[in-house]
């Protein structure tokens, strides 16, 4: 399966390393000519869990570079949820008959362009395989995730077990009948452990020592699962249970605590680095999402326009932001 992967960050860098090295057809595009006349030189490096592994000679062109004639069964696309909006729509031109295009962003970016673009064309995927980039070329993997990927619509395609199949080399893939509900799983724990810990500074378990902290995610847990009931998608389980228990929580957050409570939130790093967050496509997609369906999102509104302020360096993540949100979302 002739693949582009596009986007060779973090996350497209591991699995591009993994993928060269036990020869995959792999082609790289970068955004820029000189990261790729970086890579074309130094070649890819991955360290870490899953041990090292390199790939010295890479084909790897700018994405302007690549002309209407090269097609690719397959095209993965692994930049930031942003670029990939804007990205995605001029790489059908490089896909073969038939050919699919992979998404691997957190959030509502497989179902957007699902829509756009058309079902039979992209394949959605989740990854919790974590991975950093030291510099363009090398890469550390964190863990040993997976990357699950599926039907956007649902239910288990050929040609989602094909693509599994192509990428198992590079690293462990799984399939799901039900990918909305995974996405839907991770995105909860993601608008309510992670943002709010990169708004307030704090790891989870930080932000949970304060009355401030458990109200706040609460609210944005409970609003978020509102959100995918409503929409018709019942969150899969993945490692804790999507649903509270009715009454007393405490069980269910030390759960949550044992797993993520004492992880840096990786939107913090955004912050600190002045990067944009993916925030819309986080947060903001659960109020988008729900505003449409008449389900109440204060909370995760107030939460994405008090990360747009971060963004923008008219505040700056703190504990204080807790009462902040609480005040805002009334
Ligand atoms: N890293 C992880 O552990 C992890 C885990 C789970 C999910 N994810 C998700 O996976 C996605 C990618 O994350 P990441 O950490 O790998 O991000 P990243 O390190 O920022 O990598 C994204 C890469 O995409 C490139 N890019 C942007 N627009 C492009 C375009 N139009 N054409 C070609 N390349 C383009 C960027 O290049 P420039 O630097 O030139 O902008 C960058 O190298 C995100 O949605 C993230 O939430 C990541």
């Amino acid at each position: 399966m002739r693949t582009l992967i596009v986007g060779v960050g973090a996350l497209g860098g591991t699995i591009a390393t993994r993928g060269i090295n036990a020869s995959v057809p792999i082609w790289l595009a970068t955004r820029r000519a000189e990261t790729a006349a970086v890579l074309r030189k130094s070649g890819l490096r991955v360290s870490g869990i899953g041990g090292a592994a390199e790939a010295r000679s890479v084909r790897v062109a700018a994405i302007e570079e690549y002309a209407k004639g090269d097609k690719f069964d397959l095209i993965v696309l692994a930049t930031k949820a942003h670029d990939a909006l804007e990205a995605a729509p001029s790489l059908a031109r490089l896909l073969a008959p038939s050919g699919t295009l992979l998404c691997i962003q957190n959030g509502g970016v497989s179902q957007m362009l699902s829509e756009r673009l058309g079902a039979e064309v992209v394949l959605g995927g989740l990854s919790n395989l974590g991975a950093t980039m030291v510099e363009p070329g090398v890469y550390e993997q964190r863990n040993a995730g997976h990357l699950l990927i599926g039907e956007v619509a649902g239910g288990i395609s050929d040609r989602a077990m094909n693509v599994a199949e192509a990428l198992r080399p590079a690293m462990e893939m799984r399939v799901t009948a039900n990918l909305r509900g995974a996405i839907w799983s991770k995105l909860l724990l993601n608008c309510s452990v992670t943002t709010i810990g990169a708004l307030a500074n704090q790891t989870m378990r930080g932000y949970m020592a304060s009355a401030a902290g458990r109200e706040v995610f609460g609210r944005t847990y409970d609003e978020a699962l509102a959100v995918a009931l409503a929409s018709g998608t019942p969150p899969e389980r993945m490692i804790v249970d999507p649903v509270p228990p009715h009454g007393d929580r405490g069980r269910w957050i030390d759960q949550i605590l044992a797993h993520y409570g004492d992880i840096k939130p990786s939107m913090l790093q955004d912050f600190e680095r002045g990067r944009r967050t993916e925030i819309d496509f986080i947060n903001g997609y659960a109020t988008e999402v729900g505003r449409k369906l008449g389900v109440g999102v204060a909370m995760n509104a107030a939460i994405t326009a008090m990360a747009h302020r971060i963004e923008q360096g008219e505040v700056r993540p703190d504990p204080a932001r807790l009462d902040d949100l609480l005040r805002l979302a009334g």
